[in-house]
């Protein structure tokens, strides 16, 4: 058998410096230092450390397979460490997605963010990392289904015959924690009969059908079905495998060069335009937002991140990059339109979503109020 390869990144807001914006410096060196060590220990073979708004994102490849207690350990320690940090500068809600306080062998349910792929490396295994920030899985949804199921979109599902038989996506339905799995072309109208209900359906894999190659893999947590209440949206993350009978790079990240609406931004309570960031800009400002993303092109080669002579890991900041402007501009004129709405519909999400809220509190306080009508 091959030795596999695991790609994990696992993501957790710590705690904020003004606010819920963005991860500062002593956080992110609290993971580059753990995460150096785990490597000098050969626990992983290679990180990379950075965030995306106010979540810290701990990119790590190593031969432990998904799901592996030790490399889930390692996250929530750094975590628990980087929260403590935060609490100790009194940085903005310490400690926020870390809902649980016992570690008990996986960070899934306890808060965290995860997004997993186990490969067998082929001759060359170029990946994209995407990481969002006031925004949920489900906002993954429409660059998936653009990815591997559009031929407008990739080139490849027209024009290359390795990509001819499509695609099989798994949907899970996280409010009853089911899964399907429907395939592209034959069962197109069905998935995104699902998909275009983000808040409730999340494309959680995708697979290439001829063979079963795994192509993609995504964070599907729900914070307020675990804790039970409003606790912040699921910013989420995702892992994307690139070229060879796969959707090229460019096609990977086309979708983003409009903006599209995502459910998030403020109090988690609004739609808004996600806008693509280079790193250099990945905080979120304007109205805790515009949501946003951030995209991290690398090579997975022989168990590790493709890295420089100095063991530096090469990685490429797709959206720090003149051909997203326009999104980037769309992005903020829709957001503008949007705020001027305030507090109305569509600005602000259906009632329905308003229920994973604090919204509820403050209705209740009217309930009282209320006379009978005439009919
Ligand atoms: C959204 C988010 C922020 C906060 C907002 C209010 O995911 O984290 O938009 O909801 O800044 O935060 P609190 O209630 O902590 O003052
Ligand atoms: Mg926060
Ligand atoms: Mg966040």
């Amino acid at each position: 058998m091959p030795k596999k390869t695991t790609v994990s990144i696992i993501k957790c807001d710590v705690g904020s410096l003004a606010g819920h914006h963005t991860v500062p410096k002593p956080l992110l060196d609290i993971g580059e230092k753990r995460l150096k060590e785990a490597q000098k220990s050969r626990l992983i073979n290679s990180h990379y450390v950075f965030h995306a708004g106010d979540d810290l994102e701990l990119l790590m490849v190593h031969n432990k397979g998904e799901n592996n207690p030790k490399i889930h350990e390692l996250a929530w320690n750094i975590f628990q460490e980087a929260a403590k940090k935060a609490a100790d500068l009194k940085l903005y809600g310490a400690g926020q997605d870390l809902l649980r306080t016992a570690f008990s062998g996986n960070v899934r349910g306890m808060g965290p963010g995860v997004a997993e792929m186990e490969i067998e490396e082929r001759g060359s295994d170029p990946m994209v990392v995407f990481a969002a920030d006031k925004t949920e899985p489900g906002a993954f949804n429409y660059p998936m289904f653009k990815i591997f199921g559009d031929p407008t979109n990739t080139a490849g599902l027209v024009i290359d015959p390795g990509m001819m038989e499509g695609f099989k996506f798994e949907v899970l339905d996280v409010m009853e924690n089911k899964k399907v799995v429907l395939k592209c072309p034959e069962e197109m109208y069905e998935l995104i009969a699902l998909i275009g209900t983000p808040g409730r359906y999340v494309v959680s894999h995708v697979w290439r059908a001829r063979d079963n190659l795994i192509c993609a893999a995504t964070s599907t947590t729900r914070l307020s079905l675990i804790a039970g209440k409003y606790v912040g949206k699921d910013d989420p993350v995702s892992i994307v495998r690139a070229q060879h009978g796969l959707p090229a790079l460019g096609e990977i990240i086309v979708p983003f060069m409009h903006t599209y609406f995502v459910e998030g931004w403020m109090r988690g309570s609004h739609w808004g335009p996600l806008m693509p960031v280079g790193l250099k800009d990945s905080r979120c400002t304007v109205f805790d937002g515009p949501p946003r993303i951030v995209a991290l092109g690398f090579q997975v080669s022989h168990g590790k991140i493709a890295s420089d002579d100095d063991d530096n890991p090469l990685i490429s900041d797709l959206f720090d990059d003149p051909a997203f402007d326009l999104a980037r501009r769309e992005a903020v004129e829709y957001a503008a339109a949007l705020r001027r709405m305030g507090e109305f519909e569509p600005a602000r999400l259906s009632a329905e979503t308003m229920e994973y809220t604090t919204l509820p509190k403050v209705l209740e306080k009217l309930k009282g109020k209320f006379v009978k009508a005439e009919s």
